[in-house]
């Protein structure tokens, strides 16, 4: 694996490192934030372009509000109110979106150094990335030891496995928030880029964007992807949800027929050809639109507007220790948090 210093970062050294993906594609991951810098994927003539929103530099990332490609916890997306109560007790948290905990906070995962690792597995070389978050950490409890492995798929996907470990009970919740663009970062907006998720159920929110507790079927809704649909069809339709979330930013129940990996998502973007299918162990996936990018200047000067990048990341549902019906997020002590989600790349 090519690997090169970046920067330094809290006294740490901060590299880059190209994973080779396969079928013509690979991808830039860092150890700071575990984060995935650049993503090139083939098209369908075979000329490769980085699909992935980020920086040129480190400071970008260390600067950077929007989550860029970066590796969030402890917990992805609102914790309402920022408090939690786990076994009688309630922990406090920092609130950084209002009066909600956010992303894990402003000094979460995706702020950190992890320690390096290049690995080799039976799928070939791989990126194992590790970090120890102490207990009380932006006000979590226990101990956690968090690893993250870059592999490939083998024919052109990034898989990514989370795995960790707690000395006390907590609640862990890991994704990667990588920002997409098949047509190439910095190249327009996603509207035209079809979707289908493989999810008969959203969870609403609120104005917060937290959810209400309601589980409610897509069924003639805009939150519809069961066929594929243009992400811009309806998200500007008249209706509450996408005005809560300023376009998508909700999470769907995935689909789960059986345990273990599965599809939740698939997009195509018909000019280049290329596809993007997620799968994951997990319950649900967040679609975020990039409604919040306002103009930021990303990787080879490229500016991103509202809406020109979507994530699709694979999660425990918002808020879940609120909703006792909602998967449950909480991490045993002595327990093993173990999950895989896989960004699977190719093109037609
Ligand atoms: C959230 C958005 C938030 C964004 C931050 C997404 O996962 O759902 O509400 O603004 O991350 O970049």
């Amino acid at each position: 694996m090519e690997r090169k210093t970046w920067g330094t970062a809290s006294g740490r050294q901060v590299e880059l490192f190209t994973l080779d993906l396969g079928q013509g594609n690979r991808a830039v991951l860092t150890n700071f934030g575990a984060a995935l810098v650049s993503l090139y994927a083939v098209d369908s003539r075979g000329t490769a372009a980085d699909v992935v929103l980020g920086y040129d530099s480190l400071e970008g990332y260390e600067q950077c509000d929007k989550y860029f490609g970066v590796t969030v916890g402890r917990y992805a997306n609102r914790i309402g109110g920022a408090q939690f109560t786990l076994g009688g007790k309630v922990y406090k948290l920092a609130a950084n979106d209002g009066q909600n905990h956010l992303h894990g906070g402003p000094g979460g995962f995706a702020k950190r150094v992890w320690e390096p690792e290049v690995i080799s597995t039976a799928a070939g070389e791989a990126l194992k990335l590790r970090y120890f978050s102490p207990a009380g950490e932006e006000g979590y409890p226990g101990n956690v030891q968090v690893e993250v492995v870059y592999s490939s798929t083998g024919t052109g996907g990034l898989r990514i496995d989370y795995a960790a470990t707690s000395d006390e009970d907590t609640v862990l919740n890991l994704t990667n928030h990588a920002y997409f663009n098949l047509a190439g970062q910095g190249q327009g907006l996603i509207l035209d880029h079809e979707l289908t998720l493989y999810a008969d159920y959203f969870t609403p929110t609120d104005a917060e964007s937290l959810p209400t507790g309601e589980i409610v079927s897509v069924a003639g809704t805009p939150f519809d992807f069961r066929a594929k649909a243009p992400i811009g069809a309806r998200i500007d339709e008249d209706c509450d949800q996408l005005r809560f979330g300023k376009g998508y930013d909700h999470n769907w129940v995935v689909r789960r027929t059986e345990p273990g990996l599965c599809l939740a998502a698939r997009v195509e973007h018909a000019e280049s050809g290329r596809i993007l299918e997620v799968l994951t162990t997990k319950p649900g996936i967040q679609f975020y639109t990039g409604n919040y990018l306002d103009g930021v200047q990303g990787k080879g000067g490229a500016v991103y507007e509202r809406r020109s990048g979507f994530c699709l990341e694979t999660q425990y549902f918002p808020n879940s220790l609120r909703h006792g019906h909602f998967p449950s997020p909480i991490l045993r002590a002595g327990e093993r948090y173990q999950h895989t989600t896989i960004y699977q790349f190719s093109s037609k």
